[in-house]
């Protein structure tokens, strides 16, 4: 049964302003929900203050952005993070060799697993999780390796009255725990510790002001204040409930296509149905703030 159903027209109706047009850029929406194609920009040039605040805008307004045929250098990738805040270093992924703010995202036909699979925002168990995360693919297998990415404004605003009630104020942990032993296969040693946090289950979004549902099956291990069995019960809900198609854009990689995503209000999902084939690139990945 389709989760968000109802006979009384759609249970999330989106609602969305006629977005001011873009003088610098043009952005080709993927869903009315979430997802828009930028167009007009070349990332490996200097971005002047107006194609920046553009692209920072339709961030805002698409939750994540695509960008096709770029020939960026990795510092140029690097650069192009920092011009969106400090760079976030990850607990655990391999990174290219002297540049630890460029994780490797690789999967061949020999690799244990793939990066991504499974439903999450990036690193939610650091205290001031990620703000964005920016993915360039130079390697495509032939067919597959999509991701999906689902919007956590639709999902919160299609819960019930009830239960954004129930929701408010309640916190949760998240855990790294899972990192551990998970990059072996590039000799990379276990740390004694992975990050955990405890982060507001509803978490407001300090651009937009819009409220964002902050759980994902990845990292959230149980809701604080009340029983397992509940917080094992309403996670349970909350994961299948975001996971409807109707929150969700799903992104076909070519070579050399880049993704952008707001990890604030964006869970995504990789597909690893391409193997044995390789798929290959970078991820830098922008500071963000301790959630509110
Ligand atoms: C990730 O979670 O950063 C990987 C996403 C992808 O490979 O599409």
């Amino acid at each position: 049964m389709d989760p968000v159903r109802s006979n009384n027209g759609p249970r999330y109706k989106h609602m969305a302003d006629e977005p001011a047009p873009y003088d610098t850029i043009t952005v080709d929406k993927l869903t009315p929900i979430i997802g828009g194609e930028i167009g007009g920009v070349d990332l490996s040039k200097p971005l002047g203050n107006r194609t920046f605040d553009e692209i920072h805008r339709a961030l805002a307004e698409n939750l994540v952005i695509f960008f096709r045929d770029q020939h960026l250098t990795e510092d140029q990738h690097l650069a192009f993070g920092r011009l969106f805040g400090e760079l976030h270093l990850h607990p655990a992924a391999p990174h290219a060799p002297g540049k630890p703010e460029l994780m490797i995202i690789h999967a061949d036909k020999d690799s244990p697993r793939a990066n991504g699979e499974g439903w999450h925002t990036d690193v939610s168990c650091d205290e001031e999780p990620p703000m964005g995360s920016i993915l360039y693919i130079r390697k495509c297998p032939p067919r597959g390796g999509d991701t999906l990415f689902a919007s956590m404004y639709a999902a919160y605003e299609a819960l019930s009255d009830r239960m954004k009630t129930y929701l408010d104020g309640l916190t949760a942990i998240h855990d790294g725990e899972h990192y551990r032993g998970q990059y072996a296969n590039y000799g990379i040693a276990d740390k004694p510790s992975y990050p955990r946090a405890e982060h507001p289950v509803v978490r407001t979004h300090p651009v937009t002001g819009k409220k964002a549902l902050y759980v994902n099956a990845g990292f959230t291990r149980r809701i604080l204040g009340v029983p397992r069995d509940e917080s094992e019960g309403i996670l349970r809900y909350l994961y299948h409930h975001m996971a409807n198609p109707l929150f969700q854009c799903r992104f076909r990689w070519q070579e050399n296509s880049i993704a952008f995503w707001d990890n604030r209000c964006v869970q995504h999902h990789a597909m690893w149905d391409y193997w044995p084939h390789t798929r290959s690139g970078n991820r830098v990945t922008v500071a963000g703030d301790r959630p509110f």
